[in-house]
């Protein structure tokens, strides 16, 4: 059976991004694949939260992964910092990462240029702590957006290069996943970019109708194309973009025909748009509210997913430490 592995930052809440990029159409493999759905909250220091909000997006992380389906008996759904094997894994994929390859990384690259004050080594390190997620539990797939495409290419580098290092066919390579299509990038609502947690332009799974109703009518819009069959902006497109998943192609198509004759009313558009997104979220918000508030359902799945990730991850480091030469002298 292969083995899927997704990860999401404890940075903030979900948003529809991370939803659709690596999480609603891949709680349906739970039951065909041995699954890994996990926290990076070790992740999440790069950007130095403060103590309590660490703690409460972990929290809210883990309950809206299961809001959104995960069925904890069957996956393995776990927290980055219950399972310390990962961070030893990081050290030693660390001494074959070379400092180049890290610097040229996009995400190191914006990262720091968007915190010039706190480009620190673990922001620079980043897609090895990523590879060690990944490869500890030696997962062929990983469910992932567009924008971690790049980091995907860097596990398999430091999978193939400990291989080659060591003379073994150790690690897997694995492979960016998206049912076979292109990995997708949700748009933010505010014309530009991509849907991010600190960018302030996202739909959030758990925001209420009201919220979401708001933030669509709000999205940036123009007054209309003048010409026929004219070119989309970029910020038009964005709002298709979102539209061709959560609605139907009946809907997408109406719309699109109205653009091209220049008669698209993009009130209308939102108007539809926001009760495609709430309908979508609706079970999710309301799972959201149920489990926030059964603290010990919560300890209970963390434990119980620890156990699990622990027993897998600890196997590979044994084997790892045994093929570096790490030998035991007592
Ligand atoms: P993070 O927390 O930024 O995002 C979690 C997942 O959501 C996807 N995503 C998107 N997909 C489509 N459109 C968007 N606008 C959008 N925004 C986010 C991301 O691609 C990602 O799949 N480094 C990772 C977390 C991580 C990880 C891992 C992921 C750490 N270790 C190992 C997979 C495997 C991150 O920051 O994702």
């Amino acid at each position: 059976m292969e083995t899927v592995l997704s990860g999401i930052r404890s940075t903030g809440n979900l948003h529809l991004g991370n939803y659709l990029g690596a999480v609603q159409n891949f709680v349906k493999m739970q039951y065909d694949y041995n699954c890994y759905f996990f926290i990076a909250d070790y992740h999440s220091l790069t950007t130095h939260p403060k103590p309590e909000d660490l703690h409460n997006s972990v929290r809210q992380v883990l309950v809206e992964y299961l809001a959104a389906g995960i069925d904890p008996e069957k996956s393995t759904l776990y927290i980055q910092s219950d399972v310390p094997e990962i961070t030893e894994l990081y050290l030693l994929l660390n001494m074959n990462a070379y400092l180049g390859e890290l610097e040229r990384t996009t995400s190191f690259k914006d990262k720091a240029r968007q915190q010039p004050e706190n480009v620190n080594a673990g922001l620079l390190t980043y897609p090895v702590l990523m590879a060690a997620d990944i490869i500890i539990h030696k997962a062929d797939k990983v469910p992932v957006g567009k924008d971690q495409e790049q980091n995907l290419e860097m596990a398999r580098k430091f999978a193939r290069r400990f291989n080659n290092m060591y003379s073994v066919e150790y690690f897997k390579e694995p492979q960016a996943f998206n049912f076979g299509k292109e990995l997708i990038k949700i748009p933010g609502l505010d014309g530009s970019g991509k849907m991010g947690k600190s960018e302030g332009n996202g739909i959030y799974l758990a925001d209420d109708e009201a919220v979401i109703r708001k933030k669509i009518m709000r999205a940036l819009t123009d007054s209309g194309p003048i010409k026929p069959n004219s070119e989309m902006p970029e910020y038009i497109k964005n709002l298709f973009t979102i539209m061709e998943i959560v609605s139907t192609p009946d809907t997408v198509q109406f719309f699109k025909d109205k653009y091209a004759s220049c008669e698209i009313r993009y009130g209308d558009l939102k108007k539809q748009l926001a009760e495609d997104v709430i309908k979508m979220l609706a079970p999710i918000n309301k799972k959201i509210k149920e489990i926030d508030s059964d603290s010990q359902y919560l300890s209970k799945v963390a434990k119980m997913g620890a156990e699990k990730a622990r027993e897998s991850a600890s196997k590979t480091l044994q084997e790892v430490r045994e093929i570096i030469g790490f030998r035991k002298f007592w």
